[in-house]
């Protein structure tokens, strides 16, 4: 049901779809044979425009792991965009050559562009600090794992909710779920951007907004730590004096409840302490693990293999 559709935004699935992903991964997870030889023959495109290592590598091992090949670069440097190329031939040219297209770029919108040139399905691994719908596939699958179902939680949000795509995602994703709550916690620079409070609002979700993680730790299930993005600063100074508003250490793990999940995109810098990787509340390395799962669950999906 999902053969030959792009994925520019969570909301592009609908949530039985969301749903029938889960199922394929979990069953990959049990049964690492099953799918394995499923897109034979198939090429996927991993176009690369920013920075990344889970989500390319990921893709490429999902496709690897399914049968398939891939080709593509991570570094715009050495493709024709470094000669002035627009993106909507790169995206043709690849579409021309793969059975689907992987792409990360700075810029906001840009997935959504690409997906209108290619004839191919069109994957978003990032658009700017938009849309991450990947990561939310992750990230979704992981609370599930975890907590046995995405419902009746409290998800914390901390760190760079301004600029971080990751968090714009998976809150629109969340609204979507039986009682589910979110605090957003950030300095007021990094607060939630309007347009994700409105959604919240239009859909009846409840959240607060507050700058005090401490306070805010006995009430979670789930806490979704961020980086503060550097790369969408306009000054290093804002960045510098922002970066370590937030550290999770052993004194504020210490405040949340037992079955507290936390959960980082990654690549963390300072604002989970090493001490903490070995709690087992901790679930960032597990999480990575699962994103393999859902993007082999997505891969096989729409290149109809499953
Ligand atoms: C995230 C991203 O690229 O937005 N990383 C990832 O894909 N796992 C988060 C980040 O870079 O902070």
């Amino acid at each position: 049901m999902l053969k030959g559709r792009s994925l520019i935004e969570p909301g592009n699935f609908s949530l039985e779809e969301t749903d029938s992903l889960f199922a394929i991964a979990e069953k990959i997870e049990t049964d690492q044979r099953y799918l394995r030889d499923s897109c034979r023959g198939k090429l996927l495109a991993t176009l690369f425009f920013e920075p990344s290592t889970r989500t390319r590598l990921s893709f490429e091992a999902a496709m690897l792991r399914l049968g398939g090949s891939y080709i593509g670069f991570a570094d715009p440097g050495s493709s024709s965009a470094a000669k002035g190329e627009s993106l909507a031939d790169t995206v043709r040219m690849a579409a021309s050559y793969a059975d689907a297209v992987v792409m990360r770029s700075p810029k906001e919108g840009s997935a959504l562009l690409a997906s209108r040139y290619s004839d191919v399905p069109v994957i978003n691994a990032g658009d700017g600090g938009h849309h991450h719908p990947t990561q939310t596939l992750t990230d979704l699958l992981t609370i599930r794992r975890l907590h046995g179902d995405i419902k009746n939680l409290t998800v914390g949000f901390c760190g760079d909710l301004r600029f971080g795509r990751t968090v714009h995602s998976l809150a629109k994703a969340l609204a979507r779920y039986d009682n589910i709550s979110m605090v957003f916690i950030s300095p007021e620079e990094l607060a939630i951007p309007e347009y994700i409070t409105r959604h919240l609002q239009k859909n009846a979700v409840a959240f607060t907004e507050t700058r005090s993680l401490e306070e805010s730790m006995p009430k979670l299930d789930v806490l979704y730590m961020t980086r503060v993005q550097r790369e969408r600063f306009f000054n290093e100074e804002d960045y510098i004096r922002l970066k370590d508003t937030y550290v999770l250490n052993k004194e504020k793990m210490a405040l949340g409840k037992n079955n507290l999940i936390v959960l980082h995109p990654l690549p963390r810098v300072n604002e989970i302490a090493v001490e903490i990787d070995d709690d087992p509340r901790a679930a960032y390395f597990k999480q990575a693990k699962y994103g393999m799962y859902i993007r082999m669950a997505l891969l096989s999906s729409v290149l109809g293999a499953v």
